[in-house]
């Protein structure tokens, strides 16, 4: 989605800005632009495609004398990716210089009043009404925080800004609502970014902007103040993200690379938390209200995409270790649903980003309904991590491949931990035996990686097939869907998941000898009704590739090709059946030619609804 940088300073600003765009560039976008302040005048380059186009046009101007600037990359939603919808977008005298993530959901009726009042447009976006708005207040205003402010107050809708007004040199402006925005503190320069990890290398020292409030920055000074114009204090945090998380290192991309720290991001969810021997588990962050949620009679846990398929994994999970009553919803549905809410339920949040928009509107709406509400969130500060009562913090690492791999697997391991923690009797002997092997699940996730060249080998084989079915049962089923987005959403393949209960009640149409299916078929309880399914698969011709329990001497016989995985407890069983088909849907992805690290049409954080 897009991305914000901004800086003010002793150094030239392009340089600073275009290395922060490049920083923000695995977020996704389609066009990109600048604004500089430079003798005496605001200098303006936009352009379609990527941060490398725009630093072409750029030419010799790189090196120029500017201490002021702010930067753009631009994932389309008002207009198409063209040079004219590209930000920053200015007022009718080149004035006000203003870039904005988010989306301005009155912004129709804004134009049209501007229009009325003799403003004239050149873009399709929703942004270009913010710097005329702003004008307008300064007809009557000649304050510029002031007349920014009554824009703020007129725009609904989610909105993180960065702008320059060319009669203020001194001065980088920023405001947000419902969108991320963070303020790197550095000595005699201060940075802006909508993301800390563009911050990275240029200062630890961070304050995240709240809701509703605007920053007025020089190089040496902050001040950040309310709607209401009253100064609130400065909360100067340190970054928690160092280079090397923030850098590929020998992976070719940072989808891979996050597969790979599968093993010790289970460890960094386990550490402190899990004591086995005692059968115990610390939560730190639910201790406050640890009385409350055990009394809680139903949990609701709210997300999108592969945080709500990890969440699919929790009801289980909830439902058999704690025996609490669990629906997962997408946020996105949950938000407009009318369905009656009692106060003995807790709204559960997952979120890698913590700034997803329909999960954070969620979440708004459980607390409106007086529910204590929950975070699983990987990103520390973020805005769902911040408006929840409690939580519990990944600590997974920042995820930077824009599919969600790692964060997957950090969010399973919370979740078998909060649902232990939730256990109504610790003698449930099933929590016992979970907690220990949940120890052991690192290893195996390692062991899985060390066998990755078969995975490439039989992604050569099957990359040429247009359509896959994908199908698991109970533990698995949310597997299925998972595995199901990974491959279409790297290599743009059409794959399906389904709980394969479901497959003779329509899917099964689809079944031909060019319609491979993926059978998630390990050794548990529901192990011959899938045999069954693939019996009815085979007897249709359709290729098999299955991912197996090791030692399984019939699935050997019935499928094309299997992928063994080691033994686990059902509960577990997700943590190994989804390596490797998050490393399949890696392999197909490169092989078909992709930049898996920039799938077309996605954004990372989607900070929009
Ligand atoms: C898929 C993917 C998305 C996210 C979804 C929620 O690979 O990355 O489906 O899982 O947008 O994002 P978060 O977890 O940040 O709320």
């Amino acid at each position: 989605m897009c991305g914000i940088i901004g800086y003010i300073g002793k150094e030239k600003s392009l340089p600073i800005l275009i290395q922060g765009l490049k920083a923000l560039e695995y977020r996704g976008y389609d066009s990109a632009g600048v604004a500089v302040f430079a003798s005496d005048t605001v200098k303006v380059r936009r352009s379609v495609g990527q941060v490398k186009e725009l630093e072409r046009t750029l030419n010799n101007d790189l090196d120029i004398a500017s201490h002021l600037g702010i930067g753009h990359t631009r994932w389309a939603t008002h207009g198409i990716p063209s040079e004219e919808n590209a930000h920053p977008h200015s007022d009718c005298q080149n004035r006000i210089f203003v870039v904005h993530n988010g989306i301005i959901e009155n912004y129709k009726e804004l134009k049209e009043y501007l229009k009325h009042r003799g403003h004239h447009f050149t873009s399709d976006t929703d942004t270009e009404i913010v710097p005329h708005l702003i004008e307008d207040f300064l007809k009557s205003n000649h304050d510029f925080s002031t007349a920014l402010l009554d824009a703020l107050k007129m725009i609904r809708g989610a909105y993180a800004f960065a702008i320059i007004d060319a009669k203020n040199p001194n001065t980088l402006y920023a405001a947000r609502f419902s969108s991320p925005l963070v303020i790197g503190v550095g000595e005699g320069e201060n940075f802006l970014a909508s993301d800390p990890s563009a911050l990275v290398g240029r200062t630890k020292n961070v304050i995240y902007l709240k809701d509703k409030e605007l920053a007025e920055i020089t190089k040496d000074n902050i001040n950040i103040i309310n709607l209401e114009k009253q100064k609130t204090p400065l909360e100067i945090v340190q970054l928690g993200l160092s280079l090397e998380q923030a850098q590929k290192g020998n992976y070719p991309h940072f989808m891979l690379k996050e597969i790979f720290e599968g093993p010790e991001v289970v460890r960094s969810a386990l550490r402190g938390r899990l004591k086995s021997k005692e059968n115990l588990v610390k939560l730190g962050g639910l201790e406050q209200i640890a009385d409350k949620l055990k009394g809680a009679k139903r949990l609701l846990i709210l997300a999108c995409g592969t945080s709500y398929y990890a969440g699919l994994v929790g009801e289980y999970l909830f439902e058999e270790i704690a025996k609490i009553p669990t629906e997962v919803h997408f946020a996105s549905e949950f938000r407009y649903r009318d369905e009656p809410l009692d106060q003995d339920t807790v709204a559960i949040a997952i979120s890698q980003s913590g700034e997803t928009a329909d999960t954070l509107a969620a979440i708004r709406k459980a607390k409106e309904y007086g529910l204590i509400t929950l975070g699983i969130i990987n990103t520390v500060g973020s805005t769902i991590a911040r408006e929840t009562n409690a939580g519990v913090y990944n600590h997974a690492g920042p995820e930077i491949g824009v599919a969600s791999t790692k964060a997957f697997i950090s969010q399973l391991t919370i979740l078998v931990l909060m649902a232990s923690y939730l256990s109504k009797s610790n003698e449930y002997s099933l929590s016992n035996a979970l907690l220990q092997e949940l120890e052991a699940i690192p290893e195996k996730i390692k062991a899985i990686l060390d066998q990755s060249s078969q995975l490439e080998a039989l992604a050569e084989k099957y990359k040429h097939y247009d359509n896959f079915l994908f199908l698991g049962r109970k533990y698995n089923y949310p597997v299925a869907l998972e595995g199901a987005l990974k491959l279409k959403e790297i290599s743009y393949i059409h794959a399906e998941g389904y709980g394969a209960g479901e497959m003779k009640h329509g899917p099964i149409a689809m079944i031909s000898e060019k319609f491979p299916t993926m059978m998630i078929i390990p050794q548990n309880s529901v192990s011959e009704k899938m045999f069954a399914n693939l019996e009815e698969i085979k007897a249709r011709k359709g290729p098999v590739f299955a991912i197996a329990t090791e030692g399984d001497q019939n699935i050997a016989t019935l499928a094309n090709d299997v992928f063994f995985v080691p033994k686990t407890i059902e509960p577990l069983e997700p943590f190994l059946t989804i390596v490797p088909l998050q490393l399949f849907a890696y392999y197909v992805g490169t092989k078909r030619g992709f930049d898996v690290d920039k799938p077309r049409n996605l954004a990372k954080s989607v900070t929009v609804e």
